[in-house]
């Protein structure tokens, strides 16, 4: 019987372990962490995270072949599959700080499982890593052989986060990354038949390892640069008239280009688009290929601009001047269905305004910023405001009243749609001045100064 160990109970290491649980129930899974509140609240009816559907899984297994433990060395030591899926932020100091990805969290769990382990062991890249990582886990681990046998496998997650556990049970792909020797094809197919219980072979992807490790910054990069090409089109269709709406989906019923992910916004956030985009950047660099890089940089370039051009775009047409105005956040998450905010665009929106232009800022959901006051209530959030800014596109966001909330606002009274879900037409009947991004603009708008 395998046995699993993960280390990292985050955001991907829960979910997923989760599911192999579910899917596998011959095998044991023991999901540890070092942050032991993070465990007590997997251990807990109020999970650490929220995804929809994770509930659920986690009480199906728990306690049977799942397990959540701050014992970190003990399940390690007894695992034949160690999976990594500890944080990789980037670096924030030292040698290619503000791009590089900070491997210290990976390396200290390398040293961890080389010294508790007395049996062979596959070890598996679950985290994103920058490309070439797997050679220097093998060093740290290798470097105090008893005559233990490690074998290092990349197995990147492609999940996303609100849509976690439908992609977990049906994968575009699932990808694994081997040394291609003997012992990595044994590797690989110990992993890929723990996988098989449940995704069609055809969709388990096996490479070598510097393919697996790349693909996954090559799929976020990708992925980052269509928000960023629609974002940037965004632009031109207010300069011009143009309604962004109307070109995605003309573009996006071409086969070679597609429909998914082409929704202008205020652009994109989360843990991962940036942090890995960066990481490619500062590896084309080191690898002496600076016109790649820059090519790439361009993608968190035009992401900033969208974000500075939301907020520049705000202050214009309130007069130019936010100074001593409430203004309601509506949402804070990166994207619906998460509860996750790290990188979210509304903490730069927020900053900007708070930093430029004094404003109260009245979030409907949590933030960390000092400066302003939450309220769980949209409603509330936007009584006598004299804006709004839509800054996730909450399904709740798009089924208010909006007459209700107009009544309670001050006049004028705006709304800045930085996720394009409220149906224009009907707010501007109200009475309401709208900005929807890459929309024909309202003449109030027009008639504003022009924003960079
Ligand atoms: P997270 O920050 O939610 O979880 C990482 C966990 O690892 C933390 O709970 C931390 O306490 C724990 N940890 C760190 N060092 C440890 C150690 N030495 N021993 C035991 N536990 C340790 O991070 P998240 O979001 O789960 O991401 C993990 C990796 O997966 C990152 O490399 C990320 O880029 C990648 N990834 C993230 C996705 C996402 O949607 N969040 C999607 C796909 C990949």
């Amino acid at each position: 019987m395998v046995k699993i160990c993960c280390i990292g109970a985050g955001y991907v290491g829960g979910p997923t372990m989760a599911v192999i649980a579910l899917k596998c129930p011959e095998i044991q899974v023991a999901v540890v962490d070092i942050a032991s509140a993070r465990i007590n609240a997997w251990n807990s009816d109020h999970l650490p995270i929220y995804e929809p559907g994770l509930d659920d899984v986690v009480k199906q297994c728990r306690g049977k072949n799942l397990h959540f433990s701050t014992d970190v060395e003990k399940h390690v030591a007894e695992a034949d599959i160690v999976f990594v899926s500890v944080n990789t932020p980037t670096k924030t100091q030292g040698l290619g700080a503000g791009k590089a990805a900070d491997l210290t969290y990976w390396e200290s769990a390398a040293r961890m499982i080389g010294d508790v382990s007395k049996s062979d062991k596959i070890v598996v890249e679950k985290s994103t890593v920058p490309v070439k990582t797997a050679e220097a886990i093998e060093k740290i681990l290798t470097h105090n052989r008893k005559g233990i046998n490690f074998t290092i496998l990349s197995n990147p997650e492609f999940l996303a986060e609100g849509t976690a556990i439908k992609d977990l049970y049906n994968p575009d792909r699932v990808l694994i990354g081997g040394r291609e020797t003997p012992e990595g094809a044994k590797a690989i197919q110990t992993l890929r038949d723990v996988y098989a219980h449940w995704v069609p072979i055809d969709k388990i992807l096996c490479t070598n390892l510097w393919s697996a490790e790349l693909s996954k910054l090559a799929a976020n990069a990708f992925l980052a640069q269509r928000i960023s090409s629609v974002n940037a089109m965004s632009a031109l269709c207010e300069a011009t008239g143009a309604d962004v709406s109307q070109v995605s989906h003309a573009i996006g019923t071409d086969s070679r280009i597609g429909p998914k992910f082409l929704n202008a916004s205020v652009g994109f956030g989360g843990s991962c688009f940036q942090k890995d985009i960066l990481n490619l950047v500062y590896i084309c660099e080191c690898n002496g290929l600076p016109e790649v890089a820059t090519y790439w940089k361009q993608v968190i370039k035009v992401n900033d601009y969208q974000k500075t051009r939301f907020v520049n775009r705000v202050v214009s047409s309130m007069f130019n001047t936010v100074s001593g105005k409430k203004i309601a956040i509506l949402g804070f998450a990166f994207k619906k269905d998460t509860g996750d905010t790290r990188e979210t665009p509304a903490i730069d929106v927020c900053k900007k305004f708070d930093w430029d232009h004094p404003a109260h800022l009245q979030p409907s959901s949590p933030t960390s910023i000092k400066t302003v006051s939450v309220v769980w209530d949209a409603y509330e959030a936007t009584k006598d405001a004299h804006g709004i800014c839509i800054m996730t596109e909450w399904d709740e966001f798009k089924k208010l009243d909006y007459q209700k909330v107009y009544d309670n606002m001050q006049k004028p009274a705006f709304v800045f749609d930085g996720r394009n879900i409220v149906e224009v037409e009907k707010l501007r009947k109200i009475g309401f001045i709208v900005y929807s991004i890459g929309k024909p603009l309202d003449s109030w708008l027009k008639d504003m100064p022009a924003v960079a």
